[in-house]
């Protein structure tokens, strides 16, 4: 359904790693800590409403980076991944309201179930693919009943807490909200039982909504509703011409053995459903990329999970931004490379589009001229009047 409310937007910390270009060490950044804090920073002055966090051993831990950064922002959210079983959900419970209090409200959960068995395996974690929901359906029962109330019990098939309680309750009440991604039947099924907000890769409009009806079908027979989200790429540019140029570029480095390694790892990998479809969008081939108008899938040539961007011009890009919204997404988690001139590009081009307020308007002088940037001498700036 169309409505009017603007998109909630959300942007990415690249925690394992940022670059210029894809596949390549060319140009590629040191991302620390303070690479971090200065996109947080830059994301929260620019207007996003929070920034994605994921998990994997290739990233930072999740909840410490959320905690680091949380005291270099002001009111910038942190969708943060969880992945249950790798703590227990008690434990999980202690985290969140901890981090919940010490960003003063601001914290998100982004639950990850994980989609590959290996990676799963070094966690301790041994379940087949679906029998990994029914576990985190035991965690967040014990994980949401302590977390709302303090207190928990359960002697489940996967999960046993006894008598367990929590001291400290979160801001948020009930409790921080619970978002999800996972394509599979179970994963559907999971997300209609128990989410506030069901998030989609980049799909074409048409797989985003089958997937939305399917979850909406799941939630309602539970007498639930369930709200979404979508989680892309972006290469905005002034024109097409230069957003098109910019995706081209951000895989010229890439060669075709880089493709048909990555390929071979996300596919032998990864029992995940939804990587499975990413990965169906192109079919490891370049020639073949813009998978449905201005969608391309370049991105997943080589990186595993979200693979798509939305290419083009402001204009362009936020007439599909409404199409996905008329299917029923009301958040956007968004990222770019480098992740840090891209929060500007997309702030800065996109925003003004799509009726996002940023905190920071135009520069002003003090007496409500307009400021144009390097029009005078001396480094200073040409004032105008607030009309032009
Ligand atoms: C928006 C979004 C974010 C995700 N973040 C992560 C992540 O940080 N780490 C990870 O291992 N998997 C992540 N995933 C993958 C899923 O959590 C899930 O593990 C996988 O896709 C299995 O799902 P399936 O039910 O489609 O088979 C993410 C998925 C989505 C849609």
């Amino acid at each position: 359904m169309a409505n009017d409310k603007e998109l909630d937007f959300l942007w990415f910390i690249p925690s394992s790693g940022d670059g210029t270009y894809l596949g390549t060490d060319k140009l590629s950044r040191t991302a620390d800590s303070d690479y971090f804090a200065e996109i947080a920073r830059a994301a929260d002055r620019l207007g996003y409403s929070g920034v994605l966090i994921p998990t994997g051993v290739a990233c930072e831990e999740s909840f410490v980076l959320a905690a680091n950064l949380a005291a270099h922002t002001e009111r910038l959210k942190f969708l943060v991944a969880i992945r249950p079983g790798t703590a227990s959900p008690a434990y999980y419970a202690r985290l969140a309201s901890t981090l919940d209090r010490v960003s003063r409200g601001r914290l998100l959960l982004n639950i990850v179930v994980g989609g590959s068995a290996q990676e799963l395996a070094g966690d301790g974690i041994f379940l087949p693919h679906d029998e990994r929901y029914s576990h985190a359906e035991e965690f967040f029962r014990v994980f949401n009943d302590l977390i709302e109330t303090g207190h928990a019990h359960l002697d489940g098939k996967y999960i046993q807490a006894h008598h367990a309680t929590l001291g400290v309750p979160p801001v948020q009440q009930p409790r921080p909200p619970l978002y999800f991604g996972g394509s599979s039947d179970a994963a559907i099924d999971f997300a209609g039982g128990l989410v506030e907000k069901y998030l989609t890769w980049g799909e074409t409009p048409a797989q985003v909504a089958e997937k939305i009806a399917r979850v909406r079908r799941a939630a309602a027979s539970r007498g639930r509703q369930v709200t979404f989200g979508i989680r892309l790429h972006f290469i905005v540019r002034e024109t097409d011409e230069e957003a098109w140029e910019a995706a081209d570029s951000l895989i010229s480095h890439l060669t075709d053995e880089t493709i048909a390694a990555a390929q071979e790892v996300l596919r032998g990998q990864s029992d995940s459903v939804g990587q499975a479809r990413m990965l169906a969008l192109h079919n490891g081939r370049r020639d073949r990329l813009e998978v449905s108008p201005n969608l391309w899938a370049g991105v997943g040539l080589v990186r595993s999970g979200a693979g798509t961007a939305l290419v083009g011009s402001p204009k362009t890009v936020a007439a599909r931004l409404r199409e996905y919204k008329a299917l029923g997404i009301d958040t956007v988690v968004a990222s770019g490379y480098p992740h840090l001139e891209e929060a500007y590009r997309v702030a800065e081009l996109l925003f003004p589009e799509l009726g996002i307020a940023s905190p920071i308007g135009q520069l002003r002088s003090s007496f409500g001229q307009k400021q144009v940037f390097g029009g005078g001498g001396h480094g200073g700036n040409v004032k105008v009047s607030a009309a032009s």
